[in-house]
This record gives structure tokens, sequence and C-alpha cells, in this order.
């Protein structure tokens, strides 16, 4: 039996993580539009996800569209307790499956809803404002008008707390000034490392930091090095990447996406796994770090 808990918990607001998660968006369709190729699987890996002790998703309504929201309902609904479910509103999709930006106040009270309707909640858990900008990489800009409607949104009592994603440390700042932030979901992993300093000033005032593409996303990271640290400890480059993670800074929580049971319960074990210095050494080498 997996032992998530051993990589420690983490406090978003009121709730406390697993600092061990799931990401829910590999479970839409092909270029996560339309359904999941397979609902049962997808239901299958949710509730193993639950059942070995995960208690943070990550989702977005914009995720199918609506079909990984409603794929988390038909699994997992009536939620446990300590279940937080974390989403992400600021896009929209086309027809043609593109991502576009929607951040008017229209655009944002209409997200927020039909997360509300597709999850089956009456109050979102954590809602992060997805900056648009450019597509993997935050551009600065001012977030001053779509925080505040989340904001406002949050006094309605619709949402319990909020994150941005894809902003930079000016951006956290001015959200900060708006409404508190308990998190903030960017690109990193071993190999991407531009959030290096925000990590640590998001660890000194207690956000967490919340990497997307852990594994490297659409195309998972792949280096010798990682491979050759991996069979050393008897490990998958997989996990050795999350482990990598875990032991960077004591604020980042893992999302690590998956629609295989089999990657499910081989991600989740790396919980467990704890790198030695000459490993941590190699691994930090591959994004160019000391
Ligand atoms: N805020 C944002 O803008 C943003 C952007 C992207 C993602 N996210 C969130 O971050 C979460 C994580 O990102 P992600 O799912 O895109 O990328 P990821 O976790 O870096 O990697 C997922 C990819 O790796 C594969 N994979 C997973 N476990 C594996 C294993 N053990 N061995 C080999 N391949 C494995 C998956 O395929 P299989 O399905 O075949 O396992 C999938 O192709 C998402 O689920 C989503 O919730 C947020």
């Amino acid at each position: 039996m997996t032992l998530i808990a051993s990589a420690g918990a983490f406090s978003l607001g009121d709730r406390t993580v697993n600092r061990m998660g799931y990401g829910a968006m590999q479970l839409a369709g092909p270029g996560v539009f339309g359904p999941p190729k397979d609902h049962a699987a997808a239901l299958a890996v949710l509730r193993e996800a639950v059942a070995i002790g995960v208690n943070h998703i990550d989702t977005s309504d914009f995720y199918g569209p609506h079909a990984t929201n409603q794929v988390i309902h038909d699994a997992l609904h009536p939620y446990p307790a300590g279940l937080t479910i974390v989403t992400k509103v600021g896009a929209v999709r086309g027809a043609d499956a593109s991502w576009n930006p929607a951040m008017t106040p229209a655009d944002l009270t209409r997200a927020v809803h039909d997360n509300l309707r597709n999850l089956g909640q009456e109050v979102l858990d954590v809602v992060n404002l997805r900056v648009m900008g450019e597509v993997h990489a935050p551009s600065e800009s001012s977030i001053e008008a779509p925080f505040s409607t989340l904001a406002d949104l949050q006094r309605q009592g619709l949402i319990r707390h909020l994150g941005l994603s894809n902003v930079t440390s000016t951006q956290v700042r001015q959200a900060r000034g708006i409404a508190e932030v308990v998190c903030v979901q960017n690109l990193y992993n071993l190999a991407h490392r531009a959030d290096d300093a925000l990590i640590e000033e998001l660890a000194a005032i207690g956000i967490a930091y919340v990497p997307f593409f852990p594994l490297g996303g659409f195309s998972p990271l792949q280096s010798s090095a990682l491979s050759e640290v991996a069979a050393e400890l008897g490990a998958t480059p997989m996990q050795v990447a999350l482990a990598w993670l875990l032991q960077r800074a004591p604020n980042i929580l893992l999302i690590p996406g998956t629609s295989s049971l089999v990657h499910l319960r081989e991600n989740l074990n790396a919980a467990e796994l704890v790198l030695p210095a000459d490993a941590i050494a190699t691994l930090n080498a591959i994004g160019g770090k000391p």
C-alpha cells in the first residue's frame, strides 16, 4: 500500500492536502477535447487515486470542455470529506479545440457557475485565475480586473479560496493586494526552472506552488541523466522526476496527470522515494543549475 502521506501535507487556506495529488486534465479526450476515450477507465483512475489517499485533485471546466468535471462528479460525488478540488477559470474552448482567453466579468461568472454545476458543488474549494498571456509562460499585464471579479464571487460565497496560474511575481503581489492567494500554478519541472526564485518567494509567505507539466506534459521528460539516476535507485524516471520536485521545496504540491491506472500507481509511489544527495546534484544539472 502506497503511503502518499509520507510526502507530507500543506495548507490551502483552511484546507490541508497531501503534497502528492492528481491532475485530471489527461482524462478528457485527445487534445483535452471531448469526453474521455474510455469513461470506465477514467472513473477507475479517479476512484483509485482517492482510495490510495489523494485528497487534492486539479481540474478545469475548460478540459473537455465540461467533460473532465463531469467525470470527476460521476466518479466521486458525493465527495469524501477532506477532498479538495482545485479548478481554474480564464479561458474557453473554441469549436476547433482552441484555447481562448475569457476574462471579462461575464466570462468569469459563467465559468464559476459552470464549475459549480458540473462538479455538483455549492461552493468551489479553490479557483485559480488562469492568465492566458503566452500559452505556457507568464507575461506581465494587469490582472486587477479579473482577479477583482473572482474576489467578488468569493465574497458572494461561491468560492472558498483563490489562486493564480501562469503568473509572474509582480502579478502575485498585485493579486494579494485584492484578496488572499493560496496557490500559484505555473509550468515547472526538472528541465524548466524559470520559477526557481518565485518558488522561494512563495515558500516564505506560505503560498503553495503547484507545478503544471511536472512530468513534462504532452511530451514526458526524457533525459539520459534522469534514466541513469532512476536505474541506480530502482525507480522509474517519472518517479524520480516527481521525487525531485518534492525535495525541491516544502511548498511544492504535485498534480501529475495520467489516464492510466498503472501510471497513477507508479506516480503516487514516488511519495515514498527519497533521493540521495548525489542523485539530486545530478538531477539539478539537467536544468542547468548547480
Ligand atoms: N494551469 C495550467 O495552465 C495547466 C496546464 C497544463 C496542465 N495543468 C494541470 O496540471 C496537471 C499535470 O499536467 P499534465 O497532465 O498536462 O502533464 P504531466 O503530469 O507532466 O504529464 C502527463 C503526461 O505524462 C504521461 N504520464 C503520466 N504518468 C506517466 C508515467 N508514470 N509514465 C509514463 N508516462 C506518464 C501521461 O500519459 P498517460 O495518460 O498515458 O499516463 C501524459 O501524457 C494536469 O492534469 C492539469 O490538471 C494545468
